[in-house]
């Protein structure tokens, strides 16, 4: 049985999945070092934001098959460790949005009609009204810096206030802006003209300290900023002069540089308001990443793919199926191809022609396969379609992808040319229909194959004789040939031989094969 180790606390519905199925221990708040000590029995582990998946537990963690984060941010787990490993690292980026974003515009109305002074005010028996006088977020602007889950929520909820809506964000487009009714502009101008600034972005090399004292500068005076996504967005070394000079009227954080700022100069600032990290923080949230965590946890195990994993292209439920049979085909060819190379990989090209333009975006997860039935057989420990793509670029292997209308005459083409430091081979493959694919060329000559079991691919010279020596050497050594494919562009120039057989052949068989006169080559594959 699976053992899982739960290492944060997570919300009982998911816990309550998990042990329906697997051995779940719940042990929180553990130093790195017991971590990096007890990991090794564990088959996945669970977090949220409190423990640190640094690359030393995930080296000790021998066992791990997947790290799940109950919540969206994944800046606590070192991915790239993971993924080096061939670990998939799954989050659970829907279920907290509508907390995030409701606790973001709770921070905002807030900060604008200082609630949480008033409230501390009046319980220290104080009744100062003029004190706290606030404004109206109708008719403001609102920057929003990261249009994604949680920022096009917040703009609907603060377009319904009538708020004026402006973000930046560089990866949506301007026609998805205005759908949502949202003006989207360069960055300087978000920041020079709102009233509130929201920041939901992940943090990134370029999103650390996007706001800065630069930045502070170019912001109207009154400026109220609110950070619900993560800490390190804000230099908070900034902030705090722009909040002691006025030009920043208030600020109101959910998240840290570090966590918990304890020590933090921003908490003694009467215009500064703070939570401790509640942006997820509702029974609903919790209970739906706890869910969707142990559910992706569920399914990795029992041997499918993730839907969240963020080291591996996700492709979108509608496609799921249509895409399965491309990759299983492709997963063939690529180890089919690399089993007729010889010598140090440099370049695979893929070619994916005819229909399968209308994956175009998510052929990725196709290359993927190719790349893991390439590196699987030359590897010590198992290539998949999470670390393939790693390992290649880390041996330097150019991979390159084209998608064509053109197909050859079939629906669709798969087309992967790869090259050693030695020689080249290509192989094209097709779809015929679901369950049913062919090799339907290697190197250029046109065959109708099978990719399954046992083959001998050969080049020879197109004379009488040869393929009968060949399969002479195969029947005294009491391999039978269940299936054969010759083909050739001029007679009696070079012509390929492929043949299926319906076990392994011997190397000294292999070796006969080669040296008879008329064989140029001859290598045995198994797929
Ligand atoms: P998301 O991935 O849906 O959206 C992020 C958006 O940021 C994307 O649209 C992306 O294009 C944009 N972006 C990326 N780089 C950018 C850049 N340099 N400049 C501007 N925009 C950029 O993520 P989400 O689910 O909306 O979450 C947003 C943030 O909120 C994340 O940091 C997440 O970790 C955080 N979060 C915090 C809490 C909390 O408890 N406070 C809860 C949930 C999420
Ligand atoms: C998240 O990224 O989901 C939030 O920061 C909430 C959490 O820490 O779980």
């Amino acid at each position: 049985m699976y053992r899982i180790l739960v290492s944060d606390p997570v919300a009982e519905e998911g816990l309550a999945l998990l042990q329906e199925h697997f051995r779940v221990d719940v042990r929180t708040d553990l130093p790195e070092d017991e971590l990096v000590e007890i990991i090794k029995d564990y088959d996945a582990l669970v977090v949220r934001s409190g423990t640190q998946v640094t690359s030393r537990i995930i080296e000790a963690g021998k066992n791990l098959k997947i790290i799940g984060r109950a919540g969206t941010g994944v800046d606590n787990i070192e991915v790239d460790a993971a993924t080096k490993r061939g670990i998939p690292v799954v989050n659970a980026p829907e279920g907290n949005t509508l907390a995030a974003t409701e606790h973001t515009i709770a921070m905002m109305l807030a900060l604008a009609r200082n609630i949480p002074q008033a409230n501390m005010s009046l319980k220290q028996k104080q009744w100062k009204r003029s004190k706290f006088m606030g404004i109206e977020l109708n008719d403001k602007s609102l920057g929003i810096l990261g249009l994604g889950r949680i920022g096009r929520e917040v703009a609907r909820r603060a377009n319904a206030m009538e708020m004026r809506c402006l973000a930046y964000d560089p990866f949506i487009s301007a026609d998805r802006a205005r759908e949502l009714g949202v003006e989207l502009m360069p960055l300087d101008d978000v920041i020079r003209n709102a009233d509130f600034i929201t920041i939901h972005t992940p943090l990134t090399k370029e999103t650390k300290h996007v706001i800065n004292a630069q930045r502070i500068a170019l912001m109207k005076k009154g400026v109220r900023i609110i950070n619900c996504a993560r800490g390190g967005i804000i230099d908070e070394k900034a902030l705090l002069e722009g909040l002691k000079s006025g030009k920043v009227a208030g600020a109101a954080l959910d998240v840290f540089e570090d966590e918990p700022p304890l020590k933090s100069p921003l908490l003694e600032l009467e215009n500064v308001i703070v939570t401790p990290h509640l942006g997820a923080s509702t029974v609903e949230a919790q209970q739906n990443v706890a869910i969707t965590v142990a559910k992706e946890i569920i399914a990795v195990l029992q041997g499918e793919q993730a839907k969240y994993a963020v080291n591996a292209p996700t492709i979108p439920s509608e496609l799921q199926d249509r895409i399965e049979p491309f990759a299983t085909l492709s997963e063939k060819m690529g180890r089919f191809l690399i089993q007729l190379l010889e010598g140090r990989l440099e370049s695979v090209d893929l070619v994916y022609g005819g229909e399968i333009g209308q994956f175009s975006g998510n052929t990725r997860i196709i290359t993927r396969h190719v790349l893991k039935g390439m590196m699987d057989p030359i590897l010590q420990t198992p290539a998949n379609i999470i670390n393939a793509e790693y390992i290649a670029r880390e041996r330097g292997i150019t991979i390159r992808e084209t998608v064509t209308e053109e197909s050859h005459g079939f629906k669709n083409l798969i087309t992967i040319s790869a090259k050693t430091d030695r020689m080249g081979e290509t192989m094209s493959g097709s779809v015929l229909m679901k369950g049913i694919s062919r090799i339907v060329s290697i190197g250029g000559y046109t065959m109708d194959m099978i990719p399954e079991g046992y083959v001998i691919v050969s080049r020879h010279l197109d004379k009488p004789g040869v393929i009968g020596r060949a399969s002479t050497i195969l029947g005294e050594a009491n391999i039978n040939i269940a299936g054969m494919q010759v083909g050739r562009i001029n007679p009696g120039e070079e012509a390929i031989m492929v043949l299926n057989v319906d076990s392994e052949v011997p190397p000294d068989v292999m070796e006969k094969i080669r040296t008879k006169v008329g064989i140029f080559t001859a290598r045995f594959v198994k797929l």
